[in-house]
């Protein structure tokens, strides 16, 4: 049994990415691993209104891969998003971390939660393949600092570690 510590916005984010390491091991299950891992980042990080995954996925006329929506926390929200539209669709094009402090004068910004006012979104590449995106919003303006992006990036890496994505 895991105990999940309080929300925080101030969080240890070694000590969180070590838990996420300790909550996913022994099942490797895409599914099952990125519910989990949404549920914990929704849980531990104080100020959120939508944490979840967008996965590549076959485009409905079969001409390439987009991103669908996956295991989340939060509001029903977009089910698909082409590569380059929004703040994940351009984090997935580029394969970085894109941090928005505010989402009203992001270009392109799908508006999938109107609570949503700060976002960040971490690429998932596995073995060199794109697999996804894991997004996360706030409802406070300019809610992710750079100490934020580097703690969430790390947790991300222990949820590619320990998961089959493709
Ligand atoms: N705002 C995102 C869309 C997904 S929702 O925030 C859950 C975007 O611009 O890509």
């Amino acid at each position: 049994m895991h105990i999940t510590p309080e929300a925080s916005d101030r969080p240890d984010y070694a000590m969180l990415a070590k838990q996420v390491a300790s909550i996913l091991e022994g099942e490797r299950d895409l599914v099952a691993n990125a519910s989990q891992f949404s549920a914990f980042v929704y849980d531990t990080i104080a100020d959120l209104n939508w944490a979840g995954f967008y996965l590549a996925r076959p485009n409905k006329a079969g001409t390439g891969e987009e991103l669908l929506v996956g295991p989340f926390q939060g509001k029903v929200a977009c089910a698909r998003i082409p590569f380059g539209r929004g703040v994940c669709g351009a984090a997935a094009s580029k394969r970085e971390t894109i941090l928005v402090p505010d989402v009203h004068a992001f270009p392109g910004h799908i508006a999938c939660d109107s609570a949503s006012n700060a976002e960040i979104v971490i690429p998932l590449v596995q073995n060199g393949k794109l697999v996804g995106v894991f997004d996360i919003d706030s409802p406070t303006l300019e809610r992710f600092t750079l100490e934020d992006q580097a703690g969430l990036e790390a947790m991300v890496a222990a949820f590619l570690d320990a998961t089959d994505c493709i």
